[in-house]
């Protein structure tokens, strides 16, 4: 059986499952974009197969794949139609578009814009993962990039998906440590130039007891954001807040690091 069709037949499964339980138009382009990603790979001599639909989210979905044999996440990004970008203003702020014909759509803001937006959108998160992980932030590691899907370091195993940090309790020495790392690991972002711009516990799962930072597309630059200060601060506080609920945390103290 070829690639395609044993994507198809676990697609037909997952049918049959209730994965897509309702046949919307939306989920048949969702069926289409995968196909695409996986032709794609095809194309690239990757082998991928989707094992199954981990969560969908507003902006994107994630997947356990199997890339080439391996154990993957895979986050597909919704369509641009399908995306509101309400919340774009304030981290492509201070962003420079080269092209002329980029930046009159940018300043319009027509159905090219969304496009380019969205194109954007994706390869920002696919460059800060590499960036951040090479830098040895505690992140999933990155490990390819086709169209819309970013491939990345399955937090889980075959039976279990990392839980987000939300969805548990920790005791105190699992807290101690975890909010080291968490800010040690923004202290690595605010070092490189960025700031995550979305952190709080939504945003960190917890595998082999410790603490992984994601979804990067909304990390700003903070020599062009005016604002990078502010959302520092924000993401901070969701962090302190967080891990006041099982240790004492202290936010001017802390913030004294980010200099
Ligand atoms: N590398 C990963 N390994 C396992 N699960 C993941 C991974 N990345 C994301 N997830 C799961 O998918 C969810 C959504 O991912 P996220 O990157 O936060 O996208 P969104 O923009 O939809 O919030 C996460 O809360 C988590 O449950
Ligand atoms: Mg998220």
């Amino acid at each position: 059986m070829s690639t395609k069709l044993r994507i198809r037949h676990t697609l037909s499964i997952k049918l049959i499952k209730g994965f897509f339980s309702k046949p919307t138009p939306s989920n048949m382009t969702t069926n289409n974009e995968l196909q695409n990603i996986i032709d794609e790979g095809n194309r690239l001599n990757h082998k991928i197969e989707i094992v199954s639909n981990v969560k969908s989210g507003k902006e994107a979905t994630i997947y356990k794949v199997m890339l080439d044999h391996q154990l993957v996440a895979m986050k597909v990004y919704k369509k641009p139609e399908e995306r509101s970008f309400k919340n774009t203003g304030q981290y492509l702020m201070g962003k420079y578009y080269k092209k002329p014909s980029h930046r009159k759509a940018i300043e319009k803001g027509n159905k090219f814009a969304k496009k380019i937006k969205h194109q954007s959108w994706v390869n920002r998160e696919y460059f800060m993962l590499e960036k951040l992980y090479e830098l040895g932030a505690k992140i999933p590691k990155p490990i390819l990039h086709i169209e819309d899907a970013i491939f990345m370091e399955f937090l889980g195993n075959q039976d279990f998906v990392a839980p987000r940090l939300c969805d548990i309790t920790l005791n105190t020495a699992e807290a101690k440590n975890a909010f080291k790392k968490i800010i040690d690991n923004m202290i690595v972002f605010w070092n490189f130039g960025i700031v995550h711009a979305d952190l709080s516990e939504y945003n960190i799962l917890w595998w082999n007891n410790e603490p992984y930072v994601i979804d990067f597309p909304q990390a700003i630059d903070k020599k062009t954001n005016p604002n990078a200060e502010e959302i520092l601060d924000r993401d901070l506080r969701n962090i302190t807040n967080f891990f006041g609920k099982f240790i004492k945390t202290d936010f001017d103290e802390i913030k004294k690091a980010f200099s």
